[in-house]
């Protein structure tokens, strides 16, 4: 069957296929470019993404935003979006039931998108995407190619917030984002 966003939303907006469902304000799908190259995925939204209905809006949000921003990218060229796409009470980690059951759905917006890069925010992201295995601190900034994506991945922004000490190393990784970005639109 052909894929469209209105399937996609309607499905997000009547899902109640976990328990996160019960707890949410609204559905986070996603926010940017829907033919976009690069594509990052966070956790899950937090208070303000809640309460918007749009990823990345709060404090997290406003650092990734300077971020892209520094490497001359914005909303018209990448999509974001999260592992799960309501709020886990309190910010927790989403549980493995709850990712299984919202997959499908990023699963879905990239099959849409196709985007040529994917980068994963943060360790849930990698874990989810990459590895289970994948431990962020020694892997983050490498790059994997599987079913024609290039993926990679760097601290959460949230990470940056409370740790300082990791703004250097997330800096490296988004312009080694930025410069992939540029190979491959040379190609
Ligand atoms: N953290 C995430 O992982 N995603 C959001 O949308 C906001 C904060």
């Amino acid at each position: 069957m052909e894929k469209s966003w209105e399937i996609l939303e309607g499905a997000c907006y009547s899902c109640k296929k976990c328990r996160l469902s019960e707890m949410r304000t609204n559905v986070v799908i996603g926010k940017g470019s829907r033919t976009a190259d690069i594509m990052f995925i966070g956790e899950g939204p937090g208070q303000q993404e809640d309460l918007t209905g749009i990823p990345f809006v709060g404090p997290a949000g406003q650092l990734l935003d300077k971020m892209l921003a520094a490497v001359h990218l914005s909303l018209e060229e990448v999509y974001v979006a999260n592992i799960v796409k309501c709020r886990p009470p309190g910010n927790r980690d989403p549980h493995d039931d709850e990712k299984e059951a919202c997959l499908n759905y990023l699963r879905y917006q990239l099959a849409m998108i196709r985007p040529k890069i994917i980068v994963c925010l943060g360790r849930i992201a990698a874990t989810t995407i990459i590895s289970p295995d994948f431990k962020i601190t020694k892997q983050r900034g490498e790059w994997i190619e599987r079913k024609g994506y290039y993926i990679t991945a760097t601290y959460h922004p949230s990470a940056l917030l409370r740790d300082e000490t990791k703004k250097r190393p997330a800096w490296e990784d988004m312009q080694a984002i930025r410069k992939k970005y540029d190979e491959l639109k040379e190609q």
